[in-house]
């Protein structure tokens, strides 16, 4: 923020990951400048956003990296993971396939980041209930099963974007 006088007590790296459309770049919208597009242009190469938060009386900025789903956009891995403390993995509950395609995700960033990262499962799109292609229980199964936190999100809502987040923080801390 403005706030000249700030003292920053940590920096914590966080990296957003899984497929394309999922509203990665969204829900960092959301969380950073709280908001939202409907006509988010598909992310190319890598961005980045911050925000200072006040966690048990300690100022923390997050540092929240955003990279392309599309492989041919994508980062170059090891430089997009290295020094990541926590890390957001995207699937959308509306399409399947980008659930199916965690597993594949979780390798990667378990092959790439520093073993002790925190991870939150987060299924975005929550508000679009009625095209739900992944169930609740499914997800929660796969989270309890690979040791991940786990959580619905709505972007567009703003629902439960700001829990996933400092709950990534907060373990981190
Ligand atoms: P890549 O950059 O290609 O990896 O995609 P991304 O994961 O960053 O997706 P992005 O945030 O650009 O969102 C893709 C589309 O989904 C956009 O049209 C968003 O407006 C929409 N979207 C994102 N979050 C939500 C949400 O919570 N609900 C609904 N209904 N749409 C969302
Ligand atoms: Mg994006």
């Amino acid at each position: 923020g403005g706030n000249l006088n700030q003292k920053i007590d940590y920096v914590f790296k966080i990296v957003l990951i899984g497929d394309s459309a999922v509203g990665k770049s969204q829900l960092l919208a959301r969380f950073s400048r709280n908001e939202f597009s409907l006509d988010s242009k598909a992310t190319i190469g890598v961005e980045f956003q911050t925000r200072t938060v006040v966690i048990n009386q300690k100022t923390v900025k997050a540092q929240i990296w955003d990279t392309a789903g599309q492989e041919r956009y994508r980062a170059v891995t090891s430089a997009y993971y290295r020094g990541a403390v926590g890390a957001m993995l995207v699937y959308d509950i509306t399409k399947r396939q980008s659930f199916d395609h965690v597993a594949r995700w979780l390798e990667e960033l378990r092959g790439q980041a520093d073993k002790n990262i925190v991870i939150m499962l987060v299924g975005n799109k929550s508000d679009l209930e009625s095209l739900r292609d992944v169930s609740t229980e499914d997800a929660k199964e796969f989270a309890q099963k690979e040791n991940l936190y786990f959580m619905e999100t709505s972007a567009l809502e703003a629902t439960n974007v700001e829990p996933a987040f400092i709950t990534v923080l907060t373990e981190i801390y």
